[in-house]
């Protein structure tokens, strides 16, 4: 498939992980694809293999984001897509986070999404519209422990796509993904030990944790023409481990594995 013949893409955080292997599939299907990250050789040795550009950048420098974009639409001939993708996380109880790593997480996490809208959106408008899509993650709509800063600063980006999808509509439509337990650089720590993420694949409907290829799968179809009367939506990709989010869930798990058996 060439869904993206003709169409100029931004990836941020795109040397690694999600952003990589979604810069990688809209390079596939025929977009000329610029890759925004902080770690320069990674995103550079990216950009090599998909024939693409690459842009130092730390999404929390507004200025720099600005310059960055500016670069990406000049290099790539125009901009019609943005996957908004930069992401950092950290796991630790609520008062033992220092003011500078909240500040920071939300300055990555939330604010950087903004700088990059912000820089991205009044290119799209000038060539005509275009398609966004932000990462928000599953800790957003359903918070877990040890992540406050992170799944508020998500929260935050569900609410940005959804004022954008209101503002730029119906030029750019804007949606956002909500991962859920995906293995990525990021998340490796979870893989570590054998069986730490038993009950993780115990809750999960589809039995497994996720891949980064298949949230790409999911930005590429909202980027896409597929996608064209969807906007200002969360697409929550876990396997359906947010489903059992109740709590009584497991109580009633076993209370009719009984009634079954007998
Ligand atoms: P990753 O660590 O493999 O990739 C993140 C990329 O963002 C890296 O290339 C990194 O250099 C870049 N980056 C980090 N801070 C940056 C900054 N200030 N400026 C520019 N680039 C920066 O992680 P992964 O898992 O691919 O994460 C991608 C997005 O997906 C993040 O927004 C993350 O919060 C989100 N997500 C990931 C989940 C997972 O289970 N892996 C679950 C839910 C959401």
């Amino acid at each position: 498939m060439q869904r993206f013949a003709g169409r100029c893409a931004v990836v941020t955080g795109g040397a690694s992980g999600i952003g990589l292997a979604a810069a990688r599939k809209l390079a596939q299907e025929g977009a000329r694809v610029a890759i925004l990250d902080l770690k320069r050789e990674a995103a550079e040795s990216a950009a090599k293999e998909l024939g693409g550009f690459a842009f130092e950048v730390d999404v929390s420098d507004a200025a720099a984001v600005e310059r960055a974009m500016a670069g990406a639409a000049e290099q790539l001939g125009g901009l019609h897509l943005l996957f908004n993708n930069a992401g950092i996380g950290a796991v630790r109880t609520l008062h033992r986070y220092a003011p500078e790593d909240v500040d920071r997480l939300v300055r990555v996490n939330l604010i950087g999404a903004f700088n990059a809208l912000r820089a991205a959106i009044p290119r799209m408008l000038a060539g005509g519209g275009g398609a966004i899509v932000n990462n928000a993650s599953a800790s957003a709509s359903q918070p877990v422990r040890g992540e406050s800063p992170y799944a508020a600063a998500k929260a935050g980006v569900i609410a940005l796509t959804q004022s954008a999808a209101l503002e730029y509509g119906p030029k750019i439509r804007v949606n956002c993904v909500s991962p859920g337990v995906i293995r990525t650089p990021m998340s490796e720590g979870l893989f570590r030990k054998p069986g730490d993420l038993d009950p993780v694949l115990a809750a999960t409907p589809l039995g497994r944790t996720g891949t980064a290829d298949e949230v790409a799968d999911a930005v590429l179809f909202l980027l896409s023409e597929e996608a064209r009367f969807i906007t200002g939506q969360d697409l929550v990709i876990d396997g359906g481990l947010g489903l059992p989010g109740a709590g009584i869930d497991q109580t009633i798990r076993a209370l009719l594995a009984k009634i079954e058996r007998s």
